[in-house]
């Protein structure tokens, strides 16, 4: 391969494909996962085993049985996410995603539990799994507040109480297997459906329905960029590829 040469496994093309594929000044959909927070230090959902955690499987306490048989756990382990998302910085993707909202309708649709975009600035965006500070009672539903999360990670942490019912507080974030709050997914269906481009970042795409959206970009002709450095479950919807961080292609993918 000579020296410039844009085989069709050059990295360079890939990018290239994908910074005209997001040109334009039309409204952009970005959808987010994990891999989006990875940067910032926030331990992506399946590779989430460290320290005092090692030895429980994440998606057995991200689930109403395990709130239902053990909320002490459950909620001390979501209390200690508060407090790794409170200590971490949005990083060099987040912020070029909320500069990108400066040129052009920008909807971030994340499957992110942090509050990292928000922080970055972006002003638009639907949490479509929920978030780590949107505790709420689990009778009555109204919002909660629990206070500061806890310095150290402990193991067991009782719930609050509802002021208003004394009913148990839970975190705000979707269980494997319950429904997605309704007005972020509708939300991020018309985004989708109106979308001139749609970037997906860092995630595995394996949960549904949340995965399904660049599907439904692609069936419109929408062109799909992600930006992964592993593989994913998106498959033939993506449109172009950019095998990078987060960190580092989105940045150079959005620069106007
Ligand atoms: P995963 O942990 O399943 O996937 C993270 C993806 O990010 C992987 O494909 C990695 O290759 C990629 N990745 C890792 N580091 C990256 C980086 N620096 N830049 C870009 N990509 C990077 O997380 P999600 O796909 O977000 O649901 O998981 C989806 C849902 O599964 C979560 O929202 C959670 C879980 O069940 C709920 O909590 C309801």
């Amino acid at each position: 391969m000579t020296h410039g040469d844009t085989g069709p496994d050059d990295p360079r093309r890939h990018l290239e494909q994908a910074r005209s594929a997001l040109a334009g000044d039309g409204p952009l959909v970005v959808l987010s996962g994990a891999g989006m927070s990875a940067e910032s230090g926030v331990p992506t959902f399946r590779d989430a085993r460290t320290g005092l955690w090692a030895r429980y499987d994440p998606t057995e306490l991200a689930s109403p049985d395990a709130w239902r048989r053990d909320p002490d756990t459950v909620w001390a382990w979501y209390r200690w996410r508060e407090h790794l998302v409170a200590r971490a910085e949005p990083n060099a993707g987040h912020l070029a995603v909320a500069r990108a909202a400066e040129g052009r309708e920008v909807v971030v649709v994340t499957q992110n539990v942090d509050d990292l975009h928000e922080r970055a600035g972006s002003p638009l965006v639907h949490h479509v799994h929920g978030s780590l500070f949107a505790h709420r009672c689990e009778t009555c539903e109204l919002a909660a507040d629990a206070g500061p999360a806890p310095e150290d990670p402990v193991e067991r942490l009782a719930p609050p109480v509802c002021r208003f019912c004394g009913g148990r507080v839970r975190p705000g974030v979707v269980w494997f297997g319950e429904n997605l709050p309704a007005a972020p997914w509708e939300a991020s269906l018309r985004a989708i459906d109106s979308a001139s481009a749609v970037l997906v970042i860092g995630t595995s795409g394996l949960v549904h329905p949340a995965a399904s959206l660049p599907d439904l970009a692609a069936e419109n002709g929408t062109p799909v960029v992600e930006v992964n450095p592993g593989d994913s479950g998106l498959g033939p919807a993506v449109t172009a590829h950019v095998r990078a961080t987060a960190g580092d292609a989105v940045p150079a993918l959005l620069q106007r």
